[in-house]
């Protein structure tokens, strides 16, 4: 049957990443309805410390941190990008605004559902806050925050989401935000900080196997809006850690050689035995490589904040 070619955003990349010599897929894609359900049970269990980590952070130091944000106790906007289903935020988000009931709050995420779930949650959970939430592409919507009005911002990068991005793209990205900001503005950036790396492994390779159904949730994603055939149980998620770098990296595995039909490429790919795709990375840092990172964007540190293992640091950036 003839199809016709869909060159959506997706198709796209889903098409660049497995015509690629080592096969990869943009893990910007996992947040579907679906895949924000799965990471919703993934930030819960115990295994995936990054959150209980952030969580007790904004809990414990909620003070200090408004106070870094602003000591004037003037209007701002807080900024989200990527924000999910803002558990955390909304711990911060609480205390900030019995301190300054005139901050905005707006999150952007790529997921509909994301945006949809944060904005319902707010209104109960902290009613009077002016939410303001948007869908998209934070690259895209880079140039709108620039042009949003002169109200202070601070913009929140929360979860080690940096951890997904390569050095190169990272750099970029930061180096987009400085161009998009303005000097009263501040980046509270969150990082994922090297660790005894079975505690890592346990986390992106959890018992409870949802990191994998997060990761094969991209292939159903594939089978439902691009018209694929993959047959989910023919691939495997495996996660590896490298302690020297302090990148983990999730991969599916072909278990058979195999093709897989997507009919909006009009197009068959095909898997060896063995064949990784490559999914995500999670980068996790040290102190040089953080305060190296800042520099190297034009941003100076203003303030670190750290949970009581050392796990993960939240550092507040200003325009150098
Ligand atoms: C790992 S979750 C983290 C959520 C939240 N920041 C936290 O710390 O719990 C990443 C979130 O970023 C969103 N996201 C991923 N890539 C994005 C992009 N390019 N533009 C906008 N949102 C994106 C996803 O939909 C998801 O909700």
């Amino acid at each position: 049957m003839q199809t016709t070619i869909q060159q959506t955003q997706f198709a796209e990349d889903v098409n660049t990443g497995l015509s690629a010599s080592h096969k990869y897929l943009n893990s910007k894609y996992f947040y579907d309805t679906h895949g924000s359900i799965i990471f919703q049970k993934i930030m819960h269990m115990p295994e995936y410390y990054l959150t209980d980590c952030e969580l007790e952070i904004f809990e414990k130091q909620a003070s200090g941190i408004y106070e870094a944000f602003r000591v004037d106790h003037q209007p701002f906007d807080v900024v989200e990008l990527g924000a999910g289903d803002g558990l955390k935020t909304t711990i911060l988000l609480m205390h900030i605004f019995k301190k300054n009931p005139k901050i905005r709050y707006m999150p952007i995420d790529i997921s509909n559902k994301a945006v949809e779930m944060i904005t319902e949650k707010l209104t109960h959970e902290i009613p009077g806050l002016e939410v303001l939430g948007k869908t998209g592409d934070y690259f895209e919507m880079m140039e709108e925050l620039s042009r949003i009005d002169k109200t202070p911002k601070v913009l929140l990068f929360l979860g080690s989401n940096i951890g997904n991005f390569n050095d190169g793209k990272a750099r970029s990205f930061l180096g987009e935000l400085h161009a998009a900001m303005n000097p009263a503005d501040k980046l509270f950036i969150g990082f994922d900080l090297k660790k005894d790396p079975r505690v890592i492994l346990d986390a992106y390779n959890d018992p409870h196997g949802y990191t994998a159904s997060f990761n094969l949730n991209l292939l159903r994603r594939i089978n439902e809006e691009l018209g694929a055939n993959f047959e989910i149980m023919k691939f495997r998620h495996h996660e590896v850690y490298d302690p020297q770098t302090g990148t983990a990296k999730s991969y599916l595995i072909s278990l058979e050689k195999q093709d897989v039909r997507i009919n909006s490429l009009d197009r068959v790919f095909h898997f060896e035995k063995w064949e990784p795709v490559f999914m995500e990375m999670s980068q996790k840092y040290d102190f040089a490589m953080i305060e190296k990172f800042a520099s190297g964007s034009g941003f100076t540190i203003e303030k670190n904040f750290t949970d009581s293992k050392n796990y993960f640091l939240n550092s507040l950036w200003k325009l150098k």
